[in-house]
């Protein structure tokens, strides 16, 4: 296979399908997106924003009062696929009022023929249907329905191109979505991102370098590089044209940025000279994701992993070892078809040796069209039971975990309002520990906010940095209360 990057000719055929459509759609349009799904899908639906907004829509308030609707749908457990049928039902009586209302359907689902033809039977007054790989042919899709076509599927062949220059509409305004790289070349034998999402495909370097320092100057504090396995970055790039670690240690020294993370690393290909690197630049986040999805020898090759128990812990200590602080979170699957109480056990050993700050459990879910999908699967009580006994010891863990870092100071970048502790902030450490705390009313009146409300609070500070010290410690939380606020040119 070979990468081709878009055209110039291609972005200016994108384009004069913007200026079309800003004609046939008028002015006054409002549109509205649902996203399921991973960060990856996440920045897809910042760029489906960015098209929208390029032809003069804007974001409505609500589902019900859009003229457009784009749901951008998930594949990776059955539950995702569920909850979009339920709310392509809700749509569907939208519609029935609405009959000019422009509905939508992308993302991993629309790769897999048996939703799409679920979708073409049950539900044929969606108007657009494509796929992960075609978010830059938005414009074009669209002016194809606008034209007079009644239906648009594009669902067909995989498309390897790497569009460049999209707009983007940013959903936060302090951490940027920067994907890296495309698709997925593991075939990990649960998971369907590799069929949903095609082979990888990396941006070329500069292109990434570029927008990383575009983002700085436009005041971002915090950037988040993503790919489904970001260390083989560049593989599928012509020889001596980029790595990981080359990318990342460029982000660090030239880009200006204040704070830069990554997802995700697998176990199998990270390397010691990544950790050598974070460790050297501060300005790269003291947090590793790395999936270790089980902790039995026998079912990681089931899985299809490529690495054993052992050679998982010995990346996780050396990581400890080089980055002092460094905090490691994972995903664990309990349940994969044949997993014994032997082979679930291993998991929980695993799971206490590498002592996770923080883990995302799943209970396995089949997958139509990969290669688990035909394995018998265990017990659903079996798996509910492993399930609760895998949190109970992570939670353990991520408790830990929280409680060594009370009576520190942490330098926090601000998220805004707190959405569980009242009149508090929420900001994130290095280390991706979530923390609640108060600020005394003097520093909001310093800061020229004592009239304002707290959602007007929230939004001010959001994207500036404060030490806090850590007072209290959950297990999903701590709570602190404000030492300083950073003033707003702080570097670090
Ligand atoms: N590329 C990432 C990696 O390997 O670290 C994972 C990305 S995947 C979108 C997120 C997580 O979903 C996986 O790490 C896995 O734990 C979980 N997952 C994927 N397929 C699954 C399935 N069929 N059933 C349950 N969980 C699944
Ligand atoms: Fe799925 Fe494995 Fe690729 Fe992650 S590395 S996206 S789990 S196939
Ligand atoms: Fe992400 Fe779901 Fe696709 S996790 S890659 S949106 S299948």
């Amino acid at each position: 296979m070979s990468t081709s990057y878009v055209t110039t000719e291609e972005s200016i055929r994108q384009a004069s399908f913007l200026k079309e459509n800003r004609e046939l759609l008028g002015s006054g349009k409002q549109y509205f997106i649902i996203t399921y799904g991973c960060q990856l899908n996440d920045n897809d639906s910042e760029k489906l924003a960015g098209q929208l907004a390029a032809m003069n829509l804007s974001e409505a308030p609500e589902l019900e009062a859009a003229d457009l609707i784009l749901i951008n749908t998930c594949s990776v457990r059955e539950n995702a696929a569920e909850r979009f049928f339920g709310h392509l039902g809700v749509i569907k009586n939208l519609r029935r009022d609405k009959p000019d209302l422009l509905v939508g359907v992308c993302g991993c689902m629309m790769r897999q023929e048996v939703h799409v033809d679920k979708i073409r039977r049950s539900y044929p007054f969606v108007d657009l249907v494509f796929g992960p790989q075609d978010i830059y042919r938005f414009p074009e899709l669209l002016n194809r329905r606008l034209s007079g076509s009644r239906r648009v599927y594009d669902v067909g062949a995989e498309d390897h191109t790497v569009a460049e220059g999209i707009p983007v509409r940013r959903e936060r305004k302090y951490r940027a979505l920067v994907t890296i790289m495309y698709g997925c070349n593991n075939f990990c034998s649960y998971c369907v991102v590799p069929y949903a999402r095609g082979r990888e495909r990396s941006r070329k370097m500069e292109e990434v370098l570029e927008e990383l320092a575009a983002l700085a100057k436009d005041g971002f504090s915090e950037v988040m590089l993503l790919g489904q396995n970001v260390n083989s970055y560049g593989n599928d790039l012509p020889e001596g044209e980029g790595d990981f670690v080359t990318l990342l240690t460029r982000a660090a020294t030239e880009s200006g940025l204040k704070r830069i993370r990554f997802m995700s690393s697998h176990p199998k290909d990270i390397s010691s000279e990544l950790l050598e690197v974070i460790a050297r630049y501060p300005v790269i986040e003291r947090h590793i994701h790395l999936a270790l999805q089980s902790g039995s020898d026998r079912v990681l090759k089931a899985m299809n992993r490529k690495y054993t128990a052992e050679q998982f812990l010995s990346i996780v200590r050396e990581a400890r070892e080089k980055i002092p602080g460094v905090s490691i979170t994972t995903d664990i699957i309990v349940g994969f078809p044949g997993e014994t109480e032997e082979d679930f056990e291993e998991t929980l050993h695993v799971v206490r040796e590498a002592a996770f700050d923080q883990a995302f459990t799943f209970q396995y879910s089949p997958r139509p069209g990969t290669k688990a999908a035909l394995l018998e699967e265990i017990p659903a009580e079996v798996m509910t039971d492993r399930f609760n006994r895998l949190v109970d010891v992570q939670n353990e863990n991520s408790l830990r975990s929280n409680e060594a870092l009370v009576n520190t100071s942490q330098v926090l970048l601000i998220e805004g309002l707190s959405d569980h502790v009242e009149s508090a902030m929420t900001g994130r450490d290095s280390a991706y520990h979530l923390v609640n705390f108060t600020i005394p009313e003097a520093v909001y009146e310093s800061a020229g906010l004592d009239g304002a409300d707290w959602a007007s609070r929230g939004l001010a500070l959001e994207g500036r940095f404060a030490r806090v010290r850590i007072s209290d410690a959950r297990t999903f939380s701590l709570s602190g209360e404000l030492e300083e606020l950073l003033p707003e040119d702080w570097v670090g």
